[in-house]
């Protein structure tokens, strides 16, 4: 359907005044091959130039035996000319055959001489000349419209009133008029119009050859639109008058355009147009056939097929549907709140013609720059990893050339990845990126049935050029290899320090999968922090150091030997929540003084007596009920162990706190007759306390001076305190803390702490 053409380009040096100020045009440098290109296409002089060779600002001149015309906008519309820049920036000129300045021979060679005119950065104009040449291969129809970007045009053959013979060449059709119809019009509209009135409206008619034209921009005052079968159209109903022959003759000389834009489904575009443009048609519709095409290129059918446009005919609508990615189309990359999206653009030319009782032959051409708004486009990711190679291996396109990738972060540390651009001959590429398993962004973990899994979180950095828009697109890919050898699975150990236990866990295996338990309850800062916890990471362990007297503690025995602290640890799998190790760890810490209030009601007290003067022998120490004597003594100290509802405890409430006291006594029975008279109390008494809350409030620690003047921290042991006599002489102690921890997590209703008795 492309018909040869010729065309001349002569570049020799041209002197012409174009412009008002007479711009000076230089003599055109050689001009790289490829940077021009025209067409001769059904009806139409086409004419590419390539973006790189457009100046600041270019526009196109045309020219006759009466010199030079310059093209503005509304002549180029009146005369045919379309101008405009395709996706690719190249500038593109159209003309109708049937356009003002055209040499036209017999309706059948055409002739055009067009000037480029490229303004340079320095201000002065280059002229590059065209002589464009086409012949018409296709017979004319009888009437031909055209639906151009910026106009509609019909051309009826018919006899030419011999007034525009007589004339120049193209002039005007003088003496005659125009007739115009609107549905609902008013009188004054229909009268009939000189043509000077109806050019004034942009209506603009003239002859060339056999034919008479009408051409008018869309929205011309007198247009109007309608729907037909759902689709909107342009109509123009208009009727040319002219003396023929001692007659007035009227022609038909209704246009009508159909007027919607382009629509998605899903991954196509789709360009709905009626079968039957209805205002076009008179008496019985005789479908002689349609083609598309794209450009200047016209698609046969095998190519339409090739490609995957469609054309169907559905209710009374042609529908053309231009799949995303199509060869003759362009897709345009943007960001739709943050998602990657599409649009698709097609310069499609339809074409369609019929016969009906009124003509014998009318042909429908329309151009149009379709284009769909921004729909979201996944961008898709291929897994190409071989596991046994362990090695990463993805790719992700493919994208349009406007999208390049920026940079790729993988993992938690957002290390940046490499990766190499893979080009397609279709102009798209897609991204290759490579990362071994030993990658420092690459997670693993063992998990069940003696496989190792491994993960790559990704995030790819995109732009879109020309604007710089970023969009993301993240992944996680995953691969699981058979271990060859089981994992060795977290280990735990145990150490005992001066302050308390500490704790290591060796990650083994595991990689940061894991919690860890104390008792029952998860380490995490909360605890650490509540607890007096320290710990410390490190590249293959992890530890913990609990103190002595950390509520988490359970005390097993208490002697003078010491007291003996135990603890549970437990290493749990986040995912599996399967306890992976654990381990019951104790220590034994010497202590020389020190209260325990167990919760069953018991209190354990270790006391230094020997502080007196002279020295209290403990063996002869006794709690307030003197038939109580210590559990066991040596030199120096005594324990007692009693229960609170025996030898002589005194419970008291205050507040919410049940409060048990007692007193560790020497009795006076033994005190030396040499003593002097004056110590007339024990020279040793010992208060002790435990205090229980009354009501359970979850953790409660309570911190309580049996002497007003004291006061501790609940969770820090006693280091030397004041060694204070009372005014009596007699030593006081300070007790410290009962803890209650409560609660449904956990199972131990009540621990102890102990508090270490300083004097
Ligand atoms: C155009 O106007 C004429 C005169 O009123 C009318 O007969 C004809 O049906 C109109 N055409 C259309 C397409 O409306
Ligand atoms: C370009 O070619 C690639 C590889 O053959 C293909 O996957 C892609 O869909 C094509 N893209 C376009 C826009 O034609
Ligand atoms: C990756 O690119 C994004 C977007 O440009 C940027 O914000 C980020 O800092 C880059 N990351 C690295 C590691 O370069
Ligand atoms: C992708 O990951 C980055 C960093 O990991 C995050 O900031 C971003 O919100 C994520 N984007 C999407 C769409 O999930
Ligand atoms: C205290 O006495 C009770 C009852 O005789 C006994 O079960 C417990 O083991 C004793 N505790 C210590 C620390 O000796």
């Amino acid at each position: 359907m492309t018909i040869p053409c010729t065309m001349k380009v002569r570049a020799i040096k041209i002197i012409l005044c174009i412009l008002l100020l007479c711009a000076t045009l230089s003599t055109p440098t050689p001009v790289p091959v490829g940077t021009f290109r025209s067409e001769c296409h059904e009806r139409h002089f086409w004419l590419f130039v390539r973006s790189g060779f457009l100046g600041i600002m270019s526009r196109f001149d045309v020219q006759d035996h009466q010199g030079v015309h310059f093209l503005s906008g509304r002549k180029a519309t009146e005369c045919g000319y379309t101008m405009l820049f395709n996706p690719h920036g190249d500038l593109v000129f159209r003309a109708s055959f049937l356009a003002c300045h055209v040499n036209n021979q017999g309706d059948s060679e055409f002739r055009l001489k067009v000037w480029l005119v490229t303004r340079q950065v320095n201000g002065r104009d280059l002229g590059y000349p065209f002589l464009l040449h086409c012949s018409a291969q296709w017979p004319w129809g009888f009437r031909e419209l055209v639906c151009e970007e910026s106009y509609m045009e019909v051309s009826i053959n018919g006899p030419v009133p011999a007034a525009l013979h007589s004339g120049q060449e193209k002039k005007e059709v003088g003496k005659s008029g125009m007739m115009f119809h609107r549905p609902g019009h008013t009188k004054e509209e229909v009268r009939p119009r000189t043509m000077t009135e109806a050019s004034a409206l942009g209506y603009h008619v003239s002859e060339s050859g056999s034919r008479i034209i009408l051409r008018c921009p869309y929205s011309s005052p007198l247009s109007y639109t309608i729907k037909e079968k759902g689709v909107e159209l342009e109509v123009v109903n208009a009727t040319i008058l002219y003396p023929h022959q001692g007659k007035v003759l009227a022609i038909d000389a209704t246009v009508a355009c159909s007027m919607n834009e382009a629509t998605v489904d899903g991954t196509h575009l789709l360009w709905p147009v009626p079968h039957v443009l209805s205002p076009l048609v008179h008496g019985r519709f005789r479908d002689r056939g349609m083609r598309i095409g794209v450009e200047t290129l016209a698609l046969s059918e095998s190519v339409i097929k090739d490609r995957g446009y469609e054309i169907n005919l559905r209710d009374g609508v042609v529908e053309v549907s231009v799949p995303f990615g199509a060869e003759g189309t362009h897709i345009k990359s943007g960001v739709l709140e943050g998602q990657y999206s599409q649009s698709l653009s097609v310069d499609l030319f339809y074409m369609h013609q019929w016969e009906d009782d009124r003509w014998p032959l009318t042909q429908h051409r329309s151009f149009r720059f379709l284009k769909t708004a921004y729909v979201p486009r996944t961008p898709i990711l291929t897994d190409n990893t071989i596991s046994s190679q362990k090695l990463f291996s993805v790719s992700l396109g493919v994208f349009p050339p406007d999208v390049s990738l920026h940079n790729v972060t993988g993992g938690r540390e957002g290390d940046a990845l490499s990766w190499v651009q893979v080009p397609y001959p279709n102009g798209s590429h897609s991204y290759q990126l490579h990362a071994p398993f030993s990658h420092s962004s690459v997670l693993q973990k063992y998990i069940d049935g003696g496989y190792r899994r491994y993960t790559l979180p990704l995030t790819f950095s995109l732009t879109i050029s020309p604007h710089g828009e970023v969009f993301y697109h993240n992944a996680t890919i995953v691969s699981d290899v058979q271990e060859q050898t089981a994992p060795e699975p977290p280990r735990l150990e145990g150490k005992c320090t001066e302050r308390g236990l500490l704790v290591l866990l060796h990650y083994g295996a595991l990689e940061r999968s894991w919690e860890l338990f104390i008792g029952d309850r998860r380490l995490d800062w909360e605890l650490v922090e509540m607890g007096g916890f320290t710990v410390e990471t490190e590249e293959d362990y992890f530890s913990v150091e609990i103190p002595l007297y950390s509520p988490d503690m359970t005390y097993e025995e208490v002697s003078l030997q010491g007291v003996v602290g135990r603890l549970e640890v437990s290493v749990v799998d986040i995912d599996t929540l399967k306890v992976e190790n654990s381990l019951i760890h104790r220590c034994t810490f010497r202590v020389r003084e020190l209260l325990v209030c167990l919760p069953e009601g018991r209190m354990v007290v270790v006391t230094d007596t020997s502080r007196t003067i002279p020295p209290t022998q403990p063996k002869h120490t006794t709690l307030l009920d003197p038939s109580c004597v210590p559990q066991e003594t040596d030199s120096v100290r005594a324990l007692f162990n009693f229960s609170m509802d025996s030898c002589g405890t005194i419970a008291t409430v205050e507040g919410d706190f049940l409060v048990y006291e007692n007193q560790v006594l020497f009795p006076k029975e033994l005190i030396t007759t040499d003593d002097p008279p004056s110590h007339r109390d024990s020279p040793y008494r010992l208060t002790i306390q435990c205090r229980y809350p009354a009501i359970d409030t979850g953790i409660v620690s309570i911190e309580h001076p049996v002497h007003p003047t004291f006061a501790l921290s609940p969770m820090l042991p006693l280091k030397h305190t004041q060694r204070e006599a009372s005014r009596s002489g007699q030593y006081v102690a300070v007790v410290c803390v009962a803890i209650v921890v409560m609660g449904a997590l956990i199972a131990a209703t009540l621990k102890m702490l102990c508090c270490p008795i300083k004097m």
